[in-house]
């Protein structure tokens, strides 16, 4: 099977194919994901909240990152690694391009995901010019959880929407490779896709984004606690975890996924 690379996702968009990504974060999943036809293995520092059962993602370490991100990467065959730098490890440029190489060098990941728009742009631009692929993470910033006060959809009123799309364009004009829409209006995750040349992930926004992703475990209805509005537990109508990821897969593709109940 052919490798996947951001250029393979950049002509994915131009030729309007969906894009499938799931977050993985230990290799026996990871080698499941890749085999049912998962493009993206997102390392989410979710990890937090999914794997250690904290309360949000700010305690992950870039040593646990880069535990989990070689143990997919050691199963993710042709699949592109996408690998989060936790909370503060990206504080100045200089610091996130030593945690990005080390995501990189140590963990394996093909690209790394930062949480940020134009406060970001320096950063991405340096990380771009040392080879480093980049996804820049949008809208809901959970690792700003205590700041935005809560888990809530951001881009609700014109100026927080009009400052989400201005992001895009910084970041894609930084050099960002990918950016990911978290918790946005549907209508507006449509405009901002449109907008940009590069690859959009959406999650909770709507069914226009060139690429959809789910946390792994609340589409196995795994996670404990109200499953988020915007996921679908897809083992509920599978026969096992196999099928589960494959239909997840195939009503990416298709546009099945996600309907309108699961969008804002
Ligand atoms: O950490 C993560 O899993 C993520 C997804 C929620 C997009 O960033």
């Amino acid at each position: 099977m052919k490798h996947i690379t951001t250029s393979t996702l950049q002509k994915m968009k131009q030729a309007g194919e969906k894009i499938a990504c799931l977050t993985a974060y230990d290799a026996s999943f990871a080698q499941i994901l890749a085999e049912e036809g998962v493009d993206i293995l997102l390392v989410g520092d979710s990890l937090g909240m999914i794997l250690q059962g904290r309360d949000s993602t700010l305690p992950v370490t870039l040593d646990e990152m880069i535990y989990h991100t070689h143990m997919v990467r050691t199963a993710s065959q042709h699949t592109l690694v996408m690998a989060d730098l936790p909370f503060m490890t990206y504080a100045t440029p200089v610091q996130a391009l030593t945690s990005a190489g080390r995501l990189m060098k140590e963990g394996g990941a093909h690209m790394v995901k930062l949480e940020g728009g134009a406060l970001m742009v320096e950063t991405a631009g340096l990380l771009a010019e040392h080879g480093i692929p980049v996804c820049a993470h949008l809208g809901l910033l959970p690792q700003s959880v205590n700041k935005l006060g809560g888990y809530k959809v951001q881009g609700r009123d014109e100026k927080q929407a009009e400052a989400i799309l201005l992001d895009a364009r910084a970041m894609e004009d930084a050099g960002a490779d990918i950016l990911l829409l978290e918790c946005v209006p549907a209508l507006l995750a449509a405009e901002i896709t449109a907008a940009v040349d590069v690859p959009v992930i959406g999650i909770g926004a709507g069914s226009r984004c060139d690429a959809q992703v789910l946390v792994l475990y609340d589409m196995l209805g795994i996670t404990p606690g109200k499953r988020p509005r915007f996921s679908k537990d897809f083992l509920q109508e599978a026969d096992d975890i196999r099928g589960a990821v494959r239909a997840y897969v195939q009503a990416v593709k298709n546009g099945r996924f996600p309907a309108d109940e699961h969008a804002f």
